[in-house]
């Protein structure tokens, strides 16, 4: 019988790769977005459903009616998420909080409605998206770093818990990856001229990455090839060698000499000597 997969952030980036990925194995999926307001019905991440992951009675209204489309799920994808570029001393509290209620909030509320559903089968995976951001912490995304060591965190808790109830965790931590949605990297309104520099240098630094950056359709493959084991792993990191090195390295040296070196690589003023040509 095929397996059910319900799927939030499944509009754009790698939730929309990823729940074409698991229509194409063969799952029932059920994706959720707010952009899909209006849109009931297949389309090409299965059955579409409106949800906005921040608000109680949307995350619930989506959960009954999934029920009804699909019966309980064997998969949760948590994949929506929004980030907010900006200075730690400068983000608006309501910056903070909106990244923390998509990101993290919007993944509890959701991991909550499935948990009884996926015990009452004795069976199940939660697949929470977390980042290298989760990791280890950038420049410029504080907001959105805090929310995914936020996620990391609940899903190691979880994963223990749920584990004598047959049910796993599976973290996808992605490095930087093509096709995300520039509408949904915000930059913060509280900038000011004292971090206005090191914004414009990060933010860069990042708009390269994403665009010489891994290929979305890859990805979602890795995590539905996972998805197929009898045990998915813990932690599915797709990322760059150089991203990989960075979260061995984040361990591995002393705290003040590696922030230093992604404050270099980031073009941060301060963590390094700034380059030449900038220096005029
Ligand atoms: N792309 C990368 O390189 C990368 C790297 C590391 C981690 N990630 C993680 O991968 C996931 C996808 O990121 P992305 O950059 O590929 O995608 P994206 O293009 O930024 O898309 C974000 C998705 O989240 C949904 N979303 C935002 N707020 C929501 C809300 N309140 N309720 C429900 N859905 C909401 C959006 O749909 P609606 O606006 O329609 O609601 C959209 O489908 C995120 O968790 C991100 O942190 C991505």
């Amino acid at each position: 019988m095929a397996k059910t997969a319900w799927i939030t952030g499944a509009s754009s980036g790698l939730g929309l790769y990823t729940a074409r990925a698991l229509v194409a194995a063969g799952y029932n999926t059920v994706a959720g977005a707010r952009s899909f307001q209006g849109l009931e019905g297949e389309g090409e991440q299965g059955y579409r459903l409106p949800l906005d992951v921040t608000d109680a009675g949307s995350v619930k209204a989506f959960c009954q009616r999934a029920l009804q489309v699909s019966g309980p799920p064997d998969v949760l994808v948590n994949c929506a998420g929004v980030l907010v570029l900006g200075a730690c001393e400068e983000y608006q509290p309501q910056e903070l909080r909106q990244v923390m209620d998509v990101v993290f909030f919007g993944m509890a509320a959701m991991a909550k409605e499935v948990l009884p559903l996926m015990r009452a089968k004795g069976a199940g995976t939660i697949v929470n998206f977390s980042s290298i951001n989760g990791l280890l912490a950038t420049p410029m995304q504080g907001a959105y770093s805090a929310g995914k060591h936020a996620v990391e965190g609940y899903s190691e808790a979880l994963a223990m818990e749920i584990k004598p109830h047959g049910i796993h965790v599976m973290l996808v931590e992605p490095g930087d990856h093509q096709g995300g949605q520039a509408r949904y990297r915000a930059t913060s309104q509280g900038v000011t001229d004292i971090y206005r520099d090191a914004l414009v240098r990060v933010s860069g630094v990042i708009a390269r990455d994403e665009r010489t950056g891994l290929s979305p359709e890859k990805l979602a493959l890795r995590v539905v090839r996972a998805l197929d084991r009898r045990t998915p792993p813990f932690r599915l990191r797709v990322a760059s060698l150089g991203q990989h090195m960075a979260v061995i390295l984040h361990d591995l040296l002393p705290g003040g000499l590696f922030l230093r070196l992604l404050s270099l690589y980031y073009r941060v003023p301060g963590g390094a000597r700034a380059p030449r040509e900038e220096k005029a």
